[in-house]
């Protein structure tokens, strides 16, 4: 099973830090100083997630020389999707023009791309489908509160996406292991309160402002630094770490990234970082910086690429690739 191609999208509209400043008590400084985030994107308004997801997915399959019709089944991982009910790849399926193809979405937050990931894996693996699309897609900026300065600088909108193919026809990008995990003791870490089941929208719920999401930051980052540093630990221990050419981890915040990779005595040169230009965006942050890392030659032929994602949930996963 290999990658056959890889694609991302991200909307026009550039937001620097320096716009929260016109209505928020925060700063451009203290932004860069505490995340590393300098500038995000956001969708326009005309865009929701599906039109980010297409067009991701159509710069995938020009990569991978493969026709809508090829594929067998598209799953997309996102928390932000056009609506509840049906689901996005649905969408994508649909204005694809992928006849054949099953589709899905899966929602695991930030490792959202990955639970994809290891979905459409286990489906070729099973024998159950050949070629399979994977979407990490968000449009988080309708969902973050302009009045919490604690969460709403941290997010971007973005898409990324990856075609997965038997290895003999892809001829790269082998995945060698995948793993998930989830705790979900921890699912008030990162919320949204209202809109499912639990918690219907009504006025009250509009008027509390729980359609929002909202992040205990100080706990998710000693959650962040110990997993990313254990799950790429875990893959140096037993491959070696002068087979690790590329490491692609979740674009959560720089100061994460860095702490993690000092644990484990990793070098920068090694490691994908984007988020002074894109933010979080969530299940998008790996595949757009994956692609960003393909089409910019950084990916060594034969070398071993990591990719590490951890979000609300708490869940959290990491896969294993030969490229
Ligand atoms: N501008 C200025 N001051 C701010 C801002 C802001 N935007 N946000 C918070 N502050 C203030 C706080 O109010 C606090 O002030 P106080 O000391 O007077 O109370 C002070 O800055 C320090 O706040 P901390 O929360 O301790 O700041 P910290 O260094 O932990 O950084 C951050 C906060 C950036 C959120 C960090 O904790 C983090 O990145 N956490 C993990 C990220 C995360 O949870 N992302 C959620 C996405 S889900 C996922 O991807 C896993």
């Amino acid at each position: 099973m290999g990658i056959a191609g890889t694609g991302s999208y991200l909307p026009e509209r550039v937001v620097p830090n320096a716009w929260f400043e016109g209505f928020l008590d925060t700063s451009d400084e203290w932004i860069v100083q505490r995340t590393g985030i300098r500038e995000r994107r956001f969708a326009a308004g005309h865009e929701a997630c599906s039109d980010l997801c297409i067009a991701a997915a159509r710069k995938a399959l020009e990569a991978a020389k493969l026709a809508p019709e090829d594929l067998d089944l598209i799953v997309v991982g996102t928390l932000t999707p056009d609506h509840l009910l049906p689901s996005t790849a649905c969408l994508v399926q649909q204005a694809l023009g992928a006849r054949n193809a099953g589709a899905f979405d899966v929602n695991a937050a930030c490792t959202g791309f990955l639970t994809a990931l290891h979905s459409g894996e286990a489906f070729v693996a099973a024998g159950r489908a050949r070629r399979v699309l994977v979407i990490g897609a968000e449009v988080l900026s309708r969902f973050i509160d302009l009045k919490d300065r604690t969460s709403c600088i941290l997010f971007g909108d973005g898409a990324g996406a990856a075609v997965l193919a038997p290895y003999a026809e892809a001829g790269r990008g082998e995945i060698l292991e995948t793993t998930l995990g989830a705790d979900g003791s921890g699912f008030e870490f990162i919320h949204m309160v209202a809109g499912g089941s639990r918690a219907p929208a009504t006025p009250d719920t509009l008027q509390r402002g729980e359609h929002w999401i909202r992040v205990h930051g100080r706990e998710i980052f000693r959650f962040a630094v110990a997993r990313m540093s254990s799950m790429i630990e875990d893959f140096v221990a037993r491959y070696g770490a002068e087979e690790v050419g590329l490491i692609v981890p979740h674009q959560v915040n720089r100061r994460i990234i860095d702490a993690a990779l000092d644990r484990i005595g990793m070098t920068d040169e090694k490691v994908v970082v984007n988020i002074q230009s894109y933010a979080n965006t969530s299940a998008a942050t790996v595949p757009i910086a994956f692609d960003e890392a393909v089409r910019a030659g950084r990916v060594e032929k034969g070398k071993l690429v990591i990719f590490v994602a951890f979000g609300a949930g708490l869940t959290w996963g990491s896969t294993l690739i030969r490229w």
